[in-house]
């Protein structure tokens, strides 16, 4: 059941730094549009990295935590819920080497038993409503054409799975230091990007 909340899944293994704090000016704008925002730091759960074991590739009529043999003994569950059910759901996450951050990435690699349930056909995941994802990326280098195009990619094959087109990402460059993302004229953009976010899923 979807709840009346947004959810941010802030995703930088540096607690304090860019990341959250994009993660805080998202889930402000969606606050300052009426809605209510979580915040999950995806650093503070632990996720098992999937064992390709194949047991998600069985065809059936299964769902949940019956996908995945590793089944509810991490948290992968628990934020996968949080995706499933959130009014809208929005990403903010540094670069590392080209890409996403690798504890997102070992939650995106468990989210195979739900591309393998799409595959399958399963009715309840064919039954989710279309939400649209936003995101935003922050990343050291000032250059570079192709800085944001990993993540990006990964990002939105992934959501596809749960019916969730991904907007092109906010991207900000050149930020390294922790507090380098404080320019007003960002703070706005972002802020802006949760308040849209929740608008149009309302
Ligand atoms: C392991 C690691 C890899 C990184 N790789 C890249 C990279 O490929 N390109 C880039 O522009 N910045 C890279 N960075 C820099 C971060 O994207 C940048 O410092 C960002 O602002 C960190 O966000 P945070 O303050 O939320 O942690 C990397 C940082 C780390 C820790």
């Amino acid at each position: 059941m979807m709840t009346d909340r947004a959810v941010v899944f802030a995703c930088s293994h540096r607690r304090g730094g860019n990341t959250d704090r994009a993660a805080s000016w998202l889930a402000d704008g969606v606050r300052e549009a009426g809605g209510q925002a979580d915040i999950i730091h995806v650093r503070e759960h632990e996720v098992r990295p999937c064992l390709a074991c194949g047991y998600c590739d069985e065809p059936g009529e299964r769902r949940g935590r019956d996908l995945c043999v590793l089944g509810p003994g991490d948290a992968a569950w628990d934020l996968f819920e949080a995706l499933l059910t959130a009014r809208a759901v929005l990403f903010a996450s540094p670069i590392y080497f080209y890409h996403l951050p690798s504890m997102l990435k070992t939650w995106i690699d468990r989210g195979q038993q739900f591309w393998a349930a799409r595959a399958d056909g399963a009715q309840w995941l064919a039954a989710l409503p279309e939400r649209t994802a936003r995101a935003v990326f922050v990343a050291g280098r000032p250059r570079g054409e192709k800085l944001f195009e990993g993540a990006a990619v990964t990002l939105r094959y992934f959501l596809h799975n749960f019916a969730m087109p991904l907007k092109e990402p906010l991207t900000f460059r050149g930020l390294d230091g922790p507090d380098d993302l404080a320019d007003r004229a960002d703070r706005n953009a972002i802020i802006d990007l949760g308040r849209r976010a929740w608008e149009e899923a309302s």
